[in-house]
């Protein structure tokens, strides 16, 4: 269903005519590892979850300016596998933002028309974060605006060996033949399967590596890598990393004939 959408002119769609010129063309997929909270925070000498609770405002922010700008989906990591590995407190704390996100800006994502989902393994989540989370997933479920998609106990690699798992369970039990097994039968067993692969990717904080986030669909996304931590992030930001994905030149291994660069 996404196909149609490769590239939207800005100057087609409602609301952007302010970017028009300088923003041709908008990613329909962004993801955004959403990083540097709590150095965010301990630069101003308070505790880790400060940066945490500020990065909620972000997000809003972040969600509201991808849906204004166009942008089909939104996928925000927001815990992935390795995180446990924090204290348990920390990781209580990040636990409770699900809900507390979705308690404060539910009316309005219904109200903005976007789409709540989620991908990762739900199984570990603690059953209240479940609960705010299926809840939003279900009230929103016919909303045919912006998908925000939340990571959520997410790991590529743990997506990668459950797809395996999936495939030779498949194929054992002869629902699929493993000679029509190719790229586009292995993304079906992706989490992310109902997507579209990112077409932009942008990390904050300064981090120049990918941390273990969609290794299978970012093969051939464009990188943006800003310095600015997560709750100092803002619309500013988004147009600018909008504005840098236009200004390239997507190849795929291929080339472009001259002439045929602009489209
Ligand atoms: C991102 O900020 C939030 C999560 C990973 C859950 P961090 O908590 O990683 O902040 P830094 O990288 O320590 O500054
Ligand atoms: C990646 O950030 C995970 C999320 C943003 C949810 P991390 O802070 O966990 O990554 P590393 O440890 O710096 O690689
Ligand atoms: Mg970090």
């Amino acid at each position: 269903m996404f196909e149609k959408f490769s590239f939207i002119r800005t100057g087609k769609v409602g609301g952007q005519e302010r970017l028009a010129g300088s923003l041709q063309r908008v990613p329909v997929h962004v993801a955004i590892i959403m990083d540097g909270n709590g150095r965010w925070a301990k630069r101003r000498g308070l505790p880790r979850i400060a940066g945490h609770r500020e990065a909620l405002k972000t997000v809003k922010k972040v969600t509201n300016e991808a849906r204004r700008l166009g942008i089909k989906v939104l996928t925000l990591f927001a815990f992935s596998t390795e995180n446990w590995k924090r204290p348990k407190t920390e990781v209580e704390f990040l636990m409770k933002l699900p809900e507390q996100f979705l308690n404060s800006y539910l009316a309005e994502l219904i109200e903005n028309n976007i789409q709540v989902r989620a991908m990762g393994d739900l199984s570990l989540i603690p059953a209240h974060t479940m609960k705010a989370v299926n809840y939003a997933i279900d009230r929103t479920k016919n909303n045919n605006g912006l998908i925000l998609n939340f990571a959520l106990n997410y790991g590529g690699r743990s997506e990668i060996v459950q797809a395996v798992k999936t495939v030779v369970r498949d194929v054992q039990s002869d629902k699929l033949r493993s000679d029509t097994i190719d790229e586009d039968v292995l993304s079906k067993y992706m989490m992310s399967r109902a997507l579209p692969d990112p077409d932009l990717l942008i990390r904050t904080s300064g981090e120049i590596r990918l941390s273990n986030f969609m290794l299978w669909q970012l093969a051939y996304t464009e990188l943006f890598f800003t310095d600015v931590y997560w709750p100092d992030f803002n619309e500013g930001n988004l147009q600018e990393a909008v504005r840098e994905f236009a200004s390239r030149q997507r190849r795929y291994g291929g080339i472009v004939e001259k002439g045929s660069e602009k489209r």
